[in-house]
């Protein structure tokens, strides 16, 4: 594209239509009494609710155009047969291969990637499987009880984020733990309470390079082998590799037998549906972690066939380009009413902001006139209620919310789950409706208030509204429905990337950071003849501070 962005056709139409529908609020808009019928989607047993949108017929009209400008259906099919879309790595973007179930074809410089995909699966179900009934022991013959993957990023996220989902699903008797924090507490606190006699550690890391997942690695092999005698023998029986890099495993010392590995075109916050969900297989089983795939690959369907204007992922992509970019939001919470995706938020902070965080554009031209990714946060509900809430209804700026709950608990005990998703529909009522200031004076007034006190706190009793989300609802959090869940963000992601012109599928920025730590380590703790450190005053003089402590 040569063309600017924002000086496209349909960027300018949309930028007008924005101008145009300032002033329209959402909930005039539910004057057309089957606005909600026809701002809902359904895929199974999922269902989503678009209709609290600042929208008209004409803003999805001029978005799909937007969409359809910047060749997301062309960019998706290039996805699919294996194209090579990550342009600055030169790769192709294929997590959808790991979860193929169709088993068509899906080719890579010419050759068919899916027997290596069914290799790798079968031979995480042989392993799973012994790992669960007892068959795999550990060095002195007991059988495994706890796992602890070693990973950080996306070879932490994805497997901490899905096995916290899916807790309900978990063989008895068998727990998984997660290392990624280089600061020592966190794996020093994790083995703690464990027996390395019956502990098994997954060392996942795409690179294997990665110093902090490296750095855990050794020190888990030290507290294991001080433990149980010092026979290096007994790494082979608690220790086993993710990774692409079988040269990098051997070197540290695991048998490549016990390497499970997968391919360059995975990337790392795209990779749970690999072998780096091992983790995640052994502790809710093969036939689970299918249903997981399962799921994907039903979204990845209806994300590859689905006309724009029904396909969920492009629609939530738009929104969020609607806002982003055409409302001034900076931030985008995802806020699911159910415990176990507690960490759902959390793992499409890296997915959102390491994929769509670039200022850039696919030309390599800084982009000034737009924003591309907007910051991803959020905490499940109703604990958010009572913490950042506030600012949602009353603060100064725009938040799109995107709500997300079950219509059955898994853990059904007396009216908590009706008092949950009251909670939940409350929320976005309340967002969209908002109050008045007359309203909160006549409820001031009904109380009996005095004029002058009504006068003073009417406005801040106030609630603007007119604030938009999307709900979306699952009957129950299956292997299935998480599944569908993650891929449908993965493929709003991709969408956002296209249209923003970027290359979603890199993470150049997290390189410099690295290169400067490699750097100053060593300054810590100088030699003698060393002097001053080399950075500018701030630096030099925090890494002075830390000398004096010595
Ligand atoms: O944070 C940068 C990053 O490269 C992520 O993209 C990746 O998920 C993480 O580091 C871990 O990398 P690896 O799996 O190679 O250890």
């Amino acid at each position: 594209m040569n063309e600017r962005l924002t000086e496209s056709p349909a960027w300018r139409a949309l930028a007008e239509h924005s101008a145009e529908i300032r002033d329209v609020t959402i909930l005039s808009l539910f004057s057309d009494e089957k606005r909600f019928e026809r701002l809902s989607r359904r895929h199974e047993d999922l269902f989503l609710d678009f209709s609290k949108n600042r929208i008209q017929d004409k803003t999805l009209k001029l978005l799909f155009a937007l969409a359809r400008q910047a060749d997301v259906e062309g960019w998706r099919d290039r996805m699919f047969a294996g194209e090579k879309i990550n342009g600055t790595e030169n790769r192709a973007v294929l997590h959808v291969a790991l979860r193929n179930r169709s088993n068509r074809p899906i080719l890579v410089d010419g050759k068919d990637v899916m027997p290596e995909v069914n290799a790798v699966l079968a031979k995480m179900r042989g392993f799973t499987d012994r790992v669960r009934s007892g068959a795999w022991t550990g060095f002195t013959g007991k059988r495994i009880t706890d796992i602890v993957n070693i990973g950080i990023g996306g070879s932490d996220l994805g497997p901490v984020m899905v096995t916290e989902a899916l807790r309900p699903y978990w063989q008895e008797g068998l727990r998984a733990h997660f290392v990624s924090n280089v600061d020592g507490t966190h794996l020093v606190e994790t083995v703690k309470p464990l027996d390395p006699e019956t502990t098994l550690f997954i060392v996942a890391s795409k690179t294997f390079t990665t110093q902090e997942t490296l750095m855990n690695a050794r020190s888990a092999r030290a507290w294991l082998l001080e433990r149980l005698g010092g026979d290096a023998r007994a790494v082979a029986k608690h220790f086993v590799a993710v990774s692409t890099a079988s040269a990098e495993v051997a070197k540290f010392g695991i048998d490549t037998e016990n390497m499970f590995p997968f391919w360059d075109w995975v990337g790392g916050r795209y990779s749970l549906w690999s072998a780096i969900g091992l983790s995640i297989a052994t502790v809710i089983g093969m036939d689970r972690f299918e249903e997981l795939l399962g799921g994907a690959h039903a979204i990845d369907e209806h994300f590859r066939t689905t006309p724009l204007e029904d396909n969920i992922p492009v629609i939530l992509a738009l929104l969020g380009v609607w806002y982003s970019n055409f409302h001034g939001a900076q931030t985008h919470a995802i806020l699911p009413y159910d415990q176990y995706l507690h960490r759902f938020s959390a793992y499409f902070q890296q997915g959102d902001m390491e994929s769509n965080g670039k200022r850039v554009d696919r030309q390599g031209r800084p982009i000034t006139d737009y924003t591309t990714g907007p910051i991803v946060w959020g905490e499940p509900g109703t604990n958010g209620q009572h913490a950042f809430y506030q600012l949602l209804h009353q603060g100064t700026r725009l938040v799109p919310i995107d709500f997300l709950a079950p219509l059955e608990s898994q853990n059904p005990i007396g009216e908590h789950h009706k008092v949950l998703l009251a909670n939940c529909f409350a929320q976005s009522e309340a967002l969209m409706r908002g109050k008045t200031e007359e309203q909160a004076r006549a409820e001031l007034q009904a109380r009996g208030m005095p004029e002058d006190k009504i006068a003073a706190l009417a406005p801040h009793k106030t609630f603007p509204g007119n604030r938009p989300s999307n709900t979306i609802l699952f009957e129950k959090l299956t292997p299935r429905t998480l599944g569908k869940l993650v891929a449908i963000y993965e493929h709003k992601i991709f969408t956002q990337g296209i249209v923003w012109n970027i290359y979603s599928f890199d993470q150049w920025g997290v390189e410099l950071g690295k290169e400067l730590a490699k750097k100053i380590e060593p300054e810590l703790v100088p030699g003698k003849d060393e002097g001053p450190p080399k950075h500018d005053p701030s630096t030099s003089g925090l890494i002075n501070h830390y000398r004096a402590f010595l």
